[in-house]
């Protein structure tokens, strides 16, 4: 048989991934898959580390995501094929779940079932192959794609009485308990009820959320520093406990209760460190609320320095950012000035920026870009061209 090419990815590349998960299904099982499912990956215009906080949010999901191709099976046993990790497979029982420290990846469906069972006894096994084109540890969701699209495809093969919102939560809660990150909602949230052409405010106290319509003429352009993360699941675990030390300071559940005035006037009883950490949480609540609006009244200074001031915010308070992150800032806000907005994007300490850019300043954003940052940080980006799409829930 012929050795079979995989298609480049493009601007159809959803479409492209269901043909891509069909294929391989057949080629592992010898039959058709029963579902495809996606769920995409998500890029934040603002507010980061905030929703572990109760705080705001402001992301869109984005056209790279996770495709599954699934079947149901008689018995318990869970059979997936990874196409792009490793061209890895894993089996496991459905009864018998544990954490696999060699392939890490596969502790994203483990995880994910263990949750899920929990809700949906009823559930039997299944055949599942996996593809997807997020960037792995780039700040753009990768996992919390991975973990929605599995709960897709669960949701219809066992036709699960599931909505986007508790699916959010299982995904969070496989995380949290299961991989051992402490994340917030903001990922798997989006991931399941984003809407196509909009970014959501999502209040992540009561997880109501807002839908604001991103202006034709703007491009979500995301830069990949390529920035190799390192440690970043204890560093973000540490930010947490630190924000969470502040909110018990003040007697409160979470930090989105503590206003900048109440934090302002205990400085001198917090420790420098916490307060920075504080200081950066209580600001970009305000940032992400005055950024929805900006974007509704098509106000983009507002969004330009709100962006700004959040990567200022989360380069020097919270201490998330890499020189590269910084660099790739500076240049691309050196062309866009209060035209467009430009900041680092999700968790940090590696990853992409992400930047709100006219579409009339696009070429140029590319071209700063490529003669710039390989020249002073030795690494080359990736660029890509964004739009926002729709939830897999949605
Ligand atoms: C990661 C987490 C999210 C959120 C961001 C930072 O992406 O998974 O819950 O905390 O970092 O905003």
């Amino acid at each position: 048989m012929a050795k079979y090419v995989p298609p480049q990815i493009s601007e159809q590349q959803g479409v492209e991934q269901q043909t891509l998960a069909q294929y391989l299904f057949e080629q592992q099982f010898q039959c058709s898959a029963e579902v495809v499912c996606h769920a995409p990956g998500r890029v934040n215009l603002i507010g980061d580390h905030t929703d572990y906080n109760d705080g705001f949010v402001l992301p869109a999901a984005i056209n790279y995501g996770t495709t599954i191709a699934a079947s149901t099976r008689e018995d318990n046993v869970v059979n997936v094929y990874a196409h792009d990790c490793g061209l890895q497979t894993n089996n496991f029982s459905l009864h018998d779940i544990s954490f696999d420290k060699e392939m890490m990846w596969s502790n994203y469906v483990k995880g994910t079932l263990q949750v899920l069972l929990k809700k949906h006894p009823e559930i039997r096994g299944a055949n599942l192959v996996v593809t997807g084109n997020v960037p792995q540890g780039a700040g753009l969701s990768s996992s919390a794609s991975f973990e929605i699209a599995i709960l897709k495809a669960f949701s219809q093969l066992y036709q699960l009485d599931l909505n986007g919102v508790n699916a959010a939560l299982i995904g969070q809660q496989a995380e949290n308990d299961f991989v051992g990150c402490n994340c917030g909602i903001m990922d798997q949230l989006i991931s399941a009820m984003g809407k196509k052409g909009h970014a959501m405010l999502l209040d992540c106290k009561d997880l109501s959320f807002e839908d604001a319509p991103i202006p034709d003429d703007l491009t979500l352009f995301i830069v990949n520093s390529n920035v190799k993360r390192g440690l970043v699941d204890s560093a973000y675990n540490l930010r947490r406990k630190q924000c969470e030390a502040v909110a018990k300071y003040f007697g409160v559940s979470a930090l989105r209760e503590v206003t900048m005035a109440q934090l302002n006037a205990a400085e001198d009883k917090i420790e420098p460190e916490l307060f920075k950490r504080a200081r950066h949480v209580v600001s970009e609540n305000a940032r992400a609320v005055m950024t929805l609006k900006a974007l509704k009244d098509n106000d983009m200074s507002t969004i330009s320095m709100a962006m700004r001031e959040s990567h200022i915010s989360l380069r020097d308070d919270f201490e998330v950012t890499t020189k590269e992150m910084d660099g790739l800032v500076e240049m691309i806000d050196s062309v866009l000035g209060t035209k467009g907005g430009v900041r680092m994007t999700g968790g940090g300490f590696g990853g992409c920026v992400v930047a709100l850019v006219p579409t009339a300043l696009v070429e140029q954003v590319k071209d700063v870009v490529n003669s710039r940052y390989e020249q002073e940080f030795s690494l080359t980006a990736s660029i890509y061209h964004c739009t926002a799409t729709q939830g897999a829930f949605r």
